[in-house]
């Protein structure tokens, strides 16, 4: 029996378990309207990320990514830019193309919804619905957002305007086609009741159905070529184009040769896909009833996740805050900004992006944590045995307990992998980490170094198989820095690198070289900001004239002062700023009460009163404060309490 830990909801077998190991993972493909900011680059490294995972357990992976090339959004972006639209969608989706490789993605196909193999199937899959009487024509008026390449009813909408994309909508009034959608819907509620785990997390299943709950429309699926023209024509009606979304959601099953297609057979049963929460209707609704009217089974899940936000706000492109990931990826390594975009954002939840948290995260947990593990236990290899660990063995009971922590992570790291809680999966593996760190510093090697030679290579054999451990967890995240330390550790592998079967057994790898020493895998790095950033700290620093007019600034003249009972250093004083104020101040340490009678003082009179000590204190009295203590500000003529300071 598995027993899982608290937190951890079954959404799985264990890996070893399952006997058809086949999987296919999926992003959105992306419009061509501008080029991939870090939104995109999330979606399509945690697609990278999980097919890596599946990979480890020995998986025959799947992993798409493409763009969407079709619609009124793309036409604009290209009559923008001045081209032709073929040769603009040309050039954007090659960024795209050329993006990923650049950030460790190994995409296994990059679909295009203008390639001939998938529009055949966008026209076999129209005249199978067609033919099965799930399409008509008639009238329509509604509201488009050209935005988000959708309608909208009134009851989505924000202040009448486009609730993403916050701009007025286009009355549109045509005939066209429509997708009995509505005839799917209560299928559709039924399908998802009975696989709770096929929309997650839960917060979006919740989403979808609360939609559900209204008369669901059907779907316009087409657009007159007099409108538009740059799309899949009907097969059956030459006067009209395929609506976007019907035309880019095919790609899933176009990119596998669907429908006789080897691959569409082995991948399309344990297909899943990858989209941020601004797509969950096409996905969790217009999809889903696409393909069954289309007679095609539904897919395994459709993971969704929250948005990345810049300066509170989404990051788009019309809105001009997109983070160019290839300029951080450059900056600060890829595995980094890997690593961070994984561990920063809870799958599901917004986040906000920084680039001063990504530098924090570079320097605790990759230089510090990691980057320190792996350099100090291979320095006293080299050190202690050139770098050649020792037959011998002198086990103690305290490494049992070491090594059962490693052995029994797999369990938990794999099933939270498959619910794609990557942040659950990489506290755990730092949890791993200060436990290998912690290892070190009680047995103390260069202690032992000194008195038993035996111990210590047994303790040093044990920290780097830890290590060997921890790289093979880290490898779907951060597959170079992964690499790098296996090869450092000189192991013998039967491929290029380790896989979760190898590490499954403490110490079932052996050496094969000397371990070497290699340059620091996670360099400390200095967070600076922006040139204007920076500008725009100091102005928001910098105090107005209005603002410093604010201050109500008097001089006055102490009357009494008490000691306050159960404090040693705050007084109660009784202060005349042309009215009688109580002030509370902590003057005792520095201050006779006797020579604080009579003293004149500098006082902010239109502070928000506090209690202190049970006592309501309504002012501040301004001093200076240095090492040897607190200095009362005082006038240097005497005046009128209650003058005011200029
Ligand atoms: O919607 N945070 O394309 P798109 C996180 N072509 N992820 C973000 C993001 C952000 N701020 N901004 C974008 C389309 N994304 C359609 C999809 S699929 C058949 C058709 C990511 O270029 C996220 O994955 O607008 C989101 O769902 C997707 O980019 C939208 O990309």
């Amino acid at each position: 029996m598995i027993v899982i830990r608290k937190g951890i909801r079954n959404h799985g077998e264990l890996m070893n378990t399952i006997r058809n190991k086949k999987f296919y993972i999926t992003t959105p493909i992306y419009y061509v309207n501008a080029e991939p900011h870090i939104g995109h680059a999330y979606s399509t490294i945690v697609a990278d990320v999980i097919a890596r995972f599946y990979k480890l357990f020995g998986f025959d992976t799947f992993f798409l990514t493409g763009t969407d090339e079709h619609g009124d959004k793309v036409v604009e972006a290209a009559e923008k830019s001045g081209e032709t639209v073929k040769s603009y969608v040309d050039r954007i989706s090659n960024t795209f193309k050329e993006t990923w490789p650049n950030l460790s993605i190994e995409n296994n196909y990059f679909v295009r919804t203008t390639d001939s193999k998938h529009i055949e199937v966008v026209e076999a899959i129209l005249n199978k619905v067609f033919e099965k009487g799930d399409i008509y024509f008639s009238e329509y008026e509604g509201k488009y957002c050209v935005g988000c390449e959708r309608f909208y009813t009134d009851t989505e909408l924000a202040d009448n305007k486009c609730p993403i994309h916050k701009t007025e909508l286009r009355v549109i009034k045509e005939e066209n086609y429509f997708f009995r959608m509505s005839k799917y819907q209560q299928w559709l509620i039924d399908f998802i009741h009975e696989n709770p785990y096929f929309i997650r997390p839960e917060r979006y299943k919740k989403e979808v159905l609360a939609f559900l709950k209204d008369p669901l429309e059907d779907l316009c699926i087409s657009r007159p070529k007099k409108r538009l023209s740059w799309g899949i024509t009907l097969p059956f009606d030459e006067n009209y184009v395929t609506y976007v979304w019907f035309d880019a959601l095919i790609n899933y099953i176009s990119a596998i040769d669907y429908p006789d297609g080897d691959s569409f057979k082995k991948f399309w049963p344990v297909a899943q896909h990858i989209i941020a929460k601004d797509i969950l209707k096409p996905h969790g609704i217009f999809w889903p009833c696409m393909l069954k009217s289309a007679g095609i089974e539904p897919f395994k899940h459709l993971n969704v996740h929250g948005y990345w936000n810049v300066n509170a706000g989404k990051i788009s492109k019309s809105l001009g805050n997109a983070v160019k990931p290839l300029d951080l990826a450059e900056k600060y390594g890829t595995d980094a900004f890997r690593y961070f975009l994984l561990r920063d954002m809870v799958f599901g939840l917004d986040s906000d992006f920084g680039e001063e948290a990504l530098v924090n995260r570079i320097n605790a947990d990759l230089a510090n944590d990691l980057g320190n593990l792996v350099s100090r236990s291979v320095t006293m290899t080299l050190k202690y045995f050139r770098g050649v660990l020792p037959e011998g063995d002198s086990w103690r009971e305290e490494d049992n307990e070491f090594k059962n922590a490693f052995m029994k992570i797999f369990d938990e790291y794999e099933l939270f992998m498959q619910e794609f809680s990557f942040h659950k999966a990489l506290i755990t593996v730092w949890n791993l980490i200060g436990i290998a760190n912690k290892y070190i510093d009680t047995m103390k090697p260069w202690s032992l170094a000194e008195s038993d030679k035996e111990r210590l290579g047994t303790v040093l054999k044990n920290v780097i198989e830890a290590i060997k451990v921890t790289s093979v967890l880290l490898w779907p995240f951060m597959p170079e820095a992964a690499e790098k330390i296996q090869d450092q550790l000189g192991l013998e592998l039967k491929g290029f690198k380790l896989t979760l079967e190898d590490v499954r057994q403490w110490g079932g790898v052996k050496q094969a070289r000397a371990i070497s020493k290699a340059p620091q895998l996670f360099p400390r790095v200095k967070f600076e900001r922006r040139r204007d950033e920076a500008e725009e700290t100091e102005k928001n620093e910098l105090l107005s004239m209005e603002e410093f007019q604010r201050l109500d600034l008097r001089t006055g003249i102490i009357k009494a002062v008490k000691k306050i009972h159960g404090s040693e250093k705050l007084l109660e004083l009784t202060v005349d700023i042309g009215e009688i104020r109580t002030v509370v101040a902590g003057l005792a340490n520095d201050y006779d009460m006797d020579k604080l009678r009579g003293k004149q003082v500098v006082v902010l009179a239109n502070l928000k009163p506090a209690k202190l000590m049970g006592i309501e204190s309504s002012g501040m009295l301004l001093a200076a404060v240095d090492k040897s203590g607190v200095h009362l500000l005082i006038p240097d003529a005497e005046s009128t309490p209650g003058s005011k300071i200029r």
